[in-house]
């Protein structure tokens, strides 16, 4: 338990999953965690200051400008106090103000203060959470050390459906413990996740330092009605292993995931999605934003049901039909942008691997493929070890049979000597 003992400050901003807040502090002082709360101006209208006291054990913080508070902790005490800032729910109010440094409040204010890890677990109504201003909101945290936690997709307070729900608590607990557990030092000495990274890059120079990298991993789920659907038997942890391994040499990760069983790794921006038209507009709009290295390792339904049934379809005949139709191909639509990244594929064949890779490599027009062998039942898809034969249109590097994490690095090595000479 990496927060055995750190002092969390949990930030509570103004949106309905701040009454979920008192079980946040209950999952994070169940890690060990020394917690204190700041409270939002409008936090307070759904969650009381009373309650949060009670579940800490602390007073709870909500002014900037109280001469009492002040006299007692202050706010630059309070931020040297945090080993770890943790905001949830955060707003799309409260995003757009870290976003721009604003510092109106006694929790945006302590953002400023402190030398702590930031997180944020975004909760909103699934427009807002899509709204261009939101998405150029993250897209100028992204580029800072604030790790983002989730939004998860479902069912809305508002009855919408989409992504913008809070992580569950008990996510956002063991999400901040484990991406704490890559911060040594953290409690002594806190680091900023950049100066985590220039210490490394002292010692070991970071091979992706300063690149942002897009990552779909995961199958698609393609919807037959309410209740059934279309998939394949993708675990996501090829994606998740380059993810974190990128993470590790330097970059800023942006994890498009289909639904797996896997802990999303805490140091990446996450973006959960379903079907292929899903992954494809997050793809899309998070490229567009600013990409320097795409890599499709998704397994990506090539078709979804042409009219998805509005209800739960009856088994009253002895024979039912299916229409489908074709996905967009979401890397050859990247690789087609005017300015594309650098791209990397992933190609599983059963037979003529380096025949069909090369082939996929020329038709999608890709910097790179990575092909493996799905006819043989000891790697690949569901199993922990992989091997891959990696293509460019000039070179062809063999990576034998090894643990997908360890793949994964060797992989992204390939990748960062064609991308310095891109
Ligand atoms: O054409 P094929 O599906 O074999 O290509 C595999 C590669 O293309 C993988 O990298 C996969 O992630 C990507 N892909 C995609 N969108 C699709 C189909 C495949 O990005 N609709």
């Amino acid at each position: 338990m990496a927060l055995q003992n750190l002092n969390v400050l949990l930030g509570v901003t103004g949106g309905i999953a701040a009454y979920k807040a008192p079980d946040l502090v209950r999952k994070l002082t169940g890690l060990g965690a020394n917690v204190r709360v700041v409270l939002s101006p409008s936090s307070a209208a759904f969650v009381t200051p009373l309650s949060l006291q009670a579940v800490s054990g602390n007073p709870v913080h909500q002014y900037l400008l109280d001469p009492e508070a002040e006299a007692g902790m202050g706010h630059i005490e309070l931020a040297r106090w945090a080993d770890v800032l943790l905001i949830a729910p955060a707003t799309a109010h409260c995003i757009a103000k870290l976003a721009h440094g604003m510092a109106d409040d006694l929790l945006t204010t302590l953002v400023l203060a402190t030398t702590a890890p930031v997180f944020i677990a975004p909760a909103m109504n699934q427009q807002m959470w899509a709204a261009q201003a939101t998405q150029a909101n993250l897209a100028i945290i992204a580029q800072r050390d604030i790790t983002l936690l989730g939004p998860a997709s479902g069912e809305q307070a508002c009855g919408d459906i989409g992504y913008g729900r809070m992580l569950e608590t008990i996510d956002i607990a063991e999400q901040v413990d484990h991406a704490i557990a890559t911060m040594p030092n953290v409690a002594n000495n806190p680091l900023t996740m950049s100066e985590h990274h220039a210490v490394d890059d002292h010692t070991n120079s970071l091979p992706l330092q300063g690149k942002h990298i897009v990552i779909t991993a995961g199958p698609t789920r393609e919807a037959i009605d309410p209740v059934r659907y279309i998939s394949n038997h993708s675990s996501g942890k090829m994606g998740y292993s380059l993810a974190m391994q990128a993470v590790e040499m330097g970059a800023t990760v942006t994890l498009i995931s289909g639904p797996v069983d896997l802990h999303a790794p805490a140091v990446c921006r996450v973006l959960q999605v379903q079907s292929a038209l899903d992954m494809h507009s997050a793809v899309l709009n998070t490229v567009n934003q600013g990409c320097d290295i795409f890599i499709a390792c998704a397994a990506v339904a090539d078709y979804r049901v042409a009219d998805v049934a509005a209800q739960k379809i009856k088994k009253d005949n002895d024979e039912m039909q299916l229409t489908l139709v074709k996905n967009p191909d979401i890397l050859a639509d990247v690789a087609a942008l005017p300015t594309p990244p650098f791209t990397l594929g992933f190609a599983a064949e059963t037979h003529d691997v380096e025949h069909y890779a090369r082939a996929k490599l020329t038709r999608k027009k890709l910097n790179m493929i990575a092909a493996n062998d799905v006819s043989r039942d000891d790697i690949g898809f569901n199993h922990s070890d992989n091997a891959l034969t990696v293509f460019t249109p000039e070179t062809q590097i063999s990576l034998p049979k090894q643990d997908k994490l360890a793949l994964a690095k060797q992989l992204l090595t390939i990748v960062a000597k064609h991308v310095s000479t891109h």
